[in-house]
């Protein structure tokens, strides 16, 4: 049975700067139910990290510009409530994993007063209880030697050690979403795809995820549902085994198309010809149309809007299901 924990509906983000008004995330919607594990993917650039970051308040303003839209928490606009709110929220009930985890540790403090520290402002337990539980995640997330790990600074951890810690961090408030986003060094993404592998086995089942890739071997491996982001826009939607038998954006099929087909792990999204649109000015009709195959005349004067397939395959394409794309 499934219970809506993130709604968000017609997300618009833009950013002032010097070329321009460029709107980077242009009226997304999306659902998230508790417990599932929901891929979002698609090239550098097309609003995967503007999309997260928004959700949470997290964009410098100025430049960022949210335009528009709802993002309800279990009911609650994470968009218009108090930000003092969203900041009890934030590392509690919703968890991030950023790219760079020396941003969530403070250097300035031991990694067991962190987390000591991290689980008493989020759960009313005392020193003794909050200690125990620090020492329990440590062990969990697989760090040698907890008790000393407590007391280690976070400089003197090795950058996949420190990414532990960290997850650590983030699971022992118990979250009801983690938001992770990919490291886009390909030096860091061996021991992203460890955290999050590691991330979705010791989180508790209640804990949903939105998992921020470019690696669709990845998706294939823990996701339930992926969602595919081109320019801006969100391109298609559905259930993993759905989206990956019959994807129905041409986008989609480029991207499987060049996916290895056995446990393929990509350290890059399979190059496809051609390059992401202006987004400060997009073309009109379908921001993909420039590269795509299959376009038509109304590709590119008109564009498209999410359209369901078979229940919960949704995608935004003239031609959806309208030709065979090699
Ligand atoms: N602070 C900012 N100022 C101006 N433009 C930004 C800023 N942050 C992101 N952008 C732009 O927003 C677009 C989406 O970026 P991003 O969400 O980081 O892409 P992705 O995570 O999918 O690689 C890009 O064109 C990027 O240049
Ligand atoms: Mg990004």
């Amino acid at each position: 049975m499934s219970e809506m924990l993130l709604n968000v509906e017609n997300l618009r983000v833009g950013f002032d700067t010097p070329a321009g008004f460029l709107r980077a995330v242009d009226g997304i919607s999306f659902q998230m139910q508790r417990g599932e594990v929901l891929g979002l993917v698609g090239e550098s650039g097309c609003g995967k990290t503007v999309t997260a970051l928004a959700l949470l308040r997290l964009l410098p303003r100025p430049p960022a510009v949210i335009e528009g839209g709802r993002a309800l928490f279990r009911g609650q606009d994470l968009l218009a409530m108090p930000i003092a709110e969203l900041r009890r929220i934030r590392g509690g009930r919703i968890g991030m994993i950023f790219q760079e985890p020396m941003t969530a540790l403070s250097p300035l403090h031991r990694i067991g007063d962190q987390l000591v520290e991290a689980a008493r402002l989020h759960k009313e337990i005392s020193v003794a209880e909050a200690r125990a539980l620090a020492l329990d995640w440590l062990r969990r997330v697989g760090l040698p030697d907890p008790e000393q790990r407590m007391l280690d600074w976070p400089h003197q951890l090795s950058g996949g050690m420190r990414q532990r810690a960290m997850l650590a961090m983030t699971l022992l408030p118990e979250p009801e979403l983690v938001i992770a986003d990919e490291p886009t060094t390909a030096l860091d993404v061996t021991i992203q795809a460890q955290i999050f592998e590691l991330l979705l086995k010791v989180r508790g089942g209640d804990t949903a995820v939105l998992l921020i890739t470019h690696d669709m071997g990845v998706v294939w491996d823990v996701c339930d549902r992926v969602h595919v982001m081109y320019a801006a826009r969100l391109a298609e939607m559905g259930p993993r085994d759905a989206v990956f038998d019959r994807p129905a954006h041409p986008y989609t099929r480029g991207l499987l198309a060049a996916m290895p087909r056995l446990h393929g792990r990509m350290d890059r999204l399979p190059d496809i010809p051609g390059q992401l649109p202006s987004l400060a000015q997009p073309p009109p009709g379908c921001r993909f149309a420039p590269r795509c195959p299959l376009a038509q005349a109304i590709c590119r004067e008109k564009q498209p809007e999410m359209e369901e397939l078979e229940p919960g395959h949704e995608a935004a394409c003239w031609m959806a299901g309208k030709g065979e794309v090699a």
